[in-house]
């Protein structure tokens, strides 16, 4: 599946660009939300989030890359999200707010940055229904993917498969149309896609590039 991510989109077009995702092979919405704390840049909040909310049925792939996002998680819910991602390195208490996120009826995702181990998220897995492993310092579109980060993808599907644990696997950072084959073989569910989904010449063939539909 891909999930372009609306960083990259024109924020004074919102809705237009929205709608473009959806006629281009988008599967789901993915939602940046940067607090200029936990990373340098700021978004947008929660209103974001229902303010897109009519405009699609693709399911909202929220990311928040928040210090403190236990004083988000509700609003985010009431918004309309569909799935709420936090954090490992933004919480000590991780389990009780993917619990939170849980009890809101909504899918939780757990992720983790470059620099984190796989190792670090183990006793959470079999709590979540997704994980996010970032493949660039989060912060900023349009960067280059660190390759080395290709094995926590690797790491997680033989975790998954060995449990039968039920989690998509989601990948973020740099993903394109030369490396998303790399990266589905690894083991990834779900692609993330800013600047290369938006930036493309052909937007729809990108897309069913990166989900290995075309070569
Ligand atoms: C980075 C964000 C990503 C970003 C990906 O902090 O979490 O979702 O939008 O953008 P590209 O695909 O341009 O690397
Ligand atoms: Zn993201």
């Amino acid at each position: 599946m891909l999930a372009p991510s609306i960083l990259s989109a024109d924020f004074s077009n919102m809705g237009r660009d929205i709608r473009f995702i959806a006629e281009n092979g988008g599967d789901l919405i993915h939602v940046d939300v940067m607090d200029g704390s936990f990373v340098p840049d700021i978004t947008f909040g929660a209103k974001m989030v229902r303010d897109i909310r009519p405009l699609t049925e693709l399911p909202l792939d929220v990311h928040l890359m928040v210090t403190d996002p236990d004083r988000f998680i509700e609003d985010f819910a009431e918004a309309g999200s569909d799935y709420i991602t936090i954090h490992m390195e933004s919480l000590v208490h991780v389990n009780r707010s993917i619990q939170k996120i849980k009890d809101l009826g909504k899918k939780a995702g757990i992720s983790i940055v470059p620099s984190t181990p796989v190792s670090l998220i183990e006793e959470i897995l079999p709590m979540v229904d997704l994980v996010l492993i970032m493949t660039v310092n989060p912060g900023f579109g349009g960067q280059k993917m660190i390759p080395s980060c290709l094995n926590k993808i690797k790491k997680l599907d033989e975790i998954k498969k060995a449990n039968s644990y039920n989690y998509l696997i989601s990948v973020d950072g740099g993903v394109n149309t030369s490396n998303s084959a790399e990266v589905r073989d690894a083991g990834a569910d779900i692609l993330i896609s800013g600047s290369a989904f938006f930036s493309a010449s052909d937007p729809a063939n990108a897309a069913e590039i990166m989900k290995g539909i075309l070569k």
